[in-house]
């Protein structure tokens, strides 16, 4: 080769080193990103591109990005990409760089990490008292019946609802940097409040509650998990945000009531995803109606709250948001939570916990691959 085609191919090297991936925004070329980029005889030059993920949505920006910078190139005629997708080792490799990058070395969160294998679920709901703590920890012991791994986080720093109605009220133990969470029918508990008791709320916004809810999340020793479910606070505060950002890779569960007030606040929290990038997985109506002895439903908060919401969701977020299950009414769902004895267990024939059950049934699904999953970075500079 000549020399002058040499020189192109270092400016090609430059102008690529321009172009930042639009989600990481760092230049592709500190990234990993680009395999090679060769000049042709003719002018053309061919980039092999790695995507951090299979069908990935920024993918025509990329192209048009690489297209405009190396085009601009004097010698260059032509600009053809080929896309691949790096591997999980590769994967692994660009976030250590990331995090190696900054100067204080970033908590670990294994869910959001590559490989993992476990299905978040992010327990949401507009309001509070819709049961949203009753149906996690419900579908919690469902999950836990059906010979998963399952483990929750109560992610709610005044809420110590979730250890008592598992009945997990244990003490969680140390072993050098990691916290080992209590564990009660089978599933592994652990609630933000145990850790952040007696601290002023003002304490807990912000930068303060991400970095303490990294920590959290990465100091926990879960084991290998098959799912995980998070019971989010109630609404669309700080919380569900730093979550969002700490585990992109969550899916999100809406709870609500057939109130037609409810449904409005409980899309709204669904929505947000559109913001997170998230999956909303689908919607559980709580409360749906009381049936009386005589095998009648009394629809004591109203009907078509559920399915309002679905629809709503499907329509904003223009993917299918199934309504999961309706689950009525009943003072043993109370109990059994009082008692810390979800009613999945203690009265499994009960149409309440036959309707939890179900919804389960639809949860149980392990993650099969990574394609196609967010890579569970957050952009640079947050
Ligand atoms: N299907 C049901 N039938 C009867 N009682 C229920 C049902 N679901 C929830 N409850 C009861 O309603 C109350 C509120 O439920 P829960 O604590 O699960 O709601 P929540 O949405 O988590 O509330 P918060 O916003 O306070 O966290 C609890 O006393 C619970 O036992
Ligand atoms: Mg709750």
């Amino acid at each position: 080769m000549s020399a002058p085609v040499h020189t192109v191919e270092e400016a090609v090297q430059a102008a690529l080193a321009t172009v930042d991936d639009p989600e990481i925004r760092r230049p592709i070329t500190d990234l990993g990103m680009v395999r090679s980029a060769l000049v042709g005889d003719d002018g053309v030059v061919r980039v092999e591109l790695l995507l951090t993920v299979a069908g990935c949505p920024l993918r025509e920006k990329l192209r048009s990005d690489i297209t405009a910078a190396v085009g601009a190139v004097p010698g260059v005629t032509g600009v053809e990409i080929e896309f691949g997708v790096m591997s999980p080792e590769q994967r692994q490799e660009l976030q250590s760089k990331l995090r190696g990058g900054g100067a204080t070395e970033e908590p670990v969160i294994p869910f959001a990490q590559p490989g993992s294998r476990t299905r978040v679920y992010a327990v949401a709901s507009g309001k509070g008292g819709v049961g949203k703590s009753s149906v996690t920890v419900n579908l919690a012991a469902a999950l836990a019946a059906r010979g998963l791994s399952v483990g929750v986080v109560d992610a709610d720093i005044y809420g110590h609802s979730v250890p008592r109605m598992l009945g997990a009220d244990g003490r969680p133990t140390r072993v050098e940097d990691m916290i080992m969470p209590p564990q009660s029918h089978g599933v592994k508990v652990i609630s933000i409040g145990m850790f952040t008791a007696g601290n002023a709320a003002v304490v807990w916004r912000g930068p303060m509650l991400h970095r303490a809810l990294q920590q959290f999340l990465a100091d926990v020793y879960w084991g290998e998990l098959d799912v995980l479910l998070l019971d989010l606070p109630p609404g669309t505060g700080d919380v569900a945000i730093s979550l969002a950002q700490l585990l992109p890779n969550a899916e999100i569960l809406v709870v609500t009531t057939p109130q037609a007030a409810a449904a409005e606040v409980a899309e709204r929290a669904g929505a947000i995803s559109l913001q997170t990038h998230q999956r909303v997985v689908g919607v559980i109506e709580n409360m749906s109606w009381l049936e009386l002895p005589d095998g009648t439903r009394m629809e004591v908060f109203g009907a078509g709250g559920g399915a309002a919401v679905a629809e709503s969701l499907t329509r904003t977020i223009g993917a299918e948001v199934p309504l999961l299950g309706q689950v009525p009414l009943d003072t043993r769902v109370r109990e059994a939570g009082d008692a810390g004895n979800p009613i999945v267990l203690a009265e499994p024939e009960s149409p309440a916990a036959q309707a939890l059950g179900r919804v389960a049934d639809r949860l149980a699904v392990r993650r099969e691959s990574l394609l196609g999953k967010p890579l569970g970075l957050k952009p640079a500079g947050r």
